[in-house]
């Protein structure tokens, strides 16, 4: 018995063997999966512009033109916040503070309440734009949103279209706040490094 198992590891390790040395082989000759590029290829030897933008987010979280739903929210929490409370949004971005001003795209995405004593947000969301040069590209805001400071950084960690490669970051400055309904606009600086 012993000796049928020993036989049947031999063979195992053996099969084993031979299969990572096949699979070794077939990743050296295989050329498609990864390969070296000169950055000019891609455009890329031309020196990062540096841009700023500057629009204002609208957040409607009540009514029938609610831009924001709650999705979710914890059964119980004994946090003195929100905690729990994660809301999608599909908001519009103007050139000014009136919601009727020139429309240049909408920031769409999720915030999450992710502390336990004040209203910090995790932030994941696209600024997906509609308009002139930046029609169709989009910037990816990942960060914290800490609501009650006056000014708040989030990471620009990526983009698309015109802004390929686009690193930098977003200012937020509440610009106002609605009591009754909650509905917030949002002053946003936003300064990225791209092609
Ligand atoms: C909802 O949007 C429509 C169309 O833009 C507008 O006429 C209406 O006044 C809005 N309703 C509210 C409650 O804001
Ligand atoms: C943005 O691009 C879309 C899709 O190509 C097009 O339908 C739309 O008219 C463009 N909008 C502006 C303002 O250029």
């Amino acid at each position: 018995m012993a000796e049928l198992l020993l036989k049947h590891s031999f063979a195992a390790a053996f099969l084993l063997t031979v299969l990572s040395l096949t699979s070794s082989f077939t990743t050296v000759e295989s050329s498609s999966f990864s390969q070296n590029l000169s950055p000019s290829s891609l455009g890329l030897n031309k020196p990062e512009k540096l841009s700023h933008l500057h629009f204002y987010f609208h957040d409607i979280v009540v009514g029938k033109n609610a831009t924001a739903v709650r999705v979710a929210q914890a059964r119980t929490t004994t946090a003195s916040s929100p905690f729990g409370v994660v809301v999608v949004f599909d908001d519009p971005l103007t050139v000014s503070p009136d919601i009727g001003s020139e429309h240049v795209g909408e920031a769409q995405g999720i915030y999450a309440f992710a502390s336990q004593t004040d209203s910090s947000l995790l932030v994941a969301y696209n600024f997906a734009f509609t308009e002139g040069k930046y029609n169709g590209s989009s910037l990816t805001v990942l960060g914290r949103n800490a609501v009650s400071s006056a000014v708040r950084e989030m990471p620009v960690v990526g983009g698309s279209g015109t802004f390929r490669f686009a690193r930098g970051y977003a200012e937020a400055r509440t610009q106002s706040y609605d009591l009754k309904t909650g509905n917030t606009v949002v002053e946003y600086n936003v300064y990225v490094l791209h092609y």
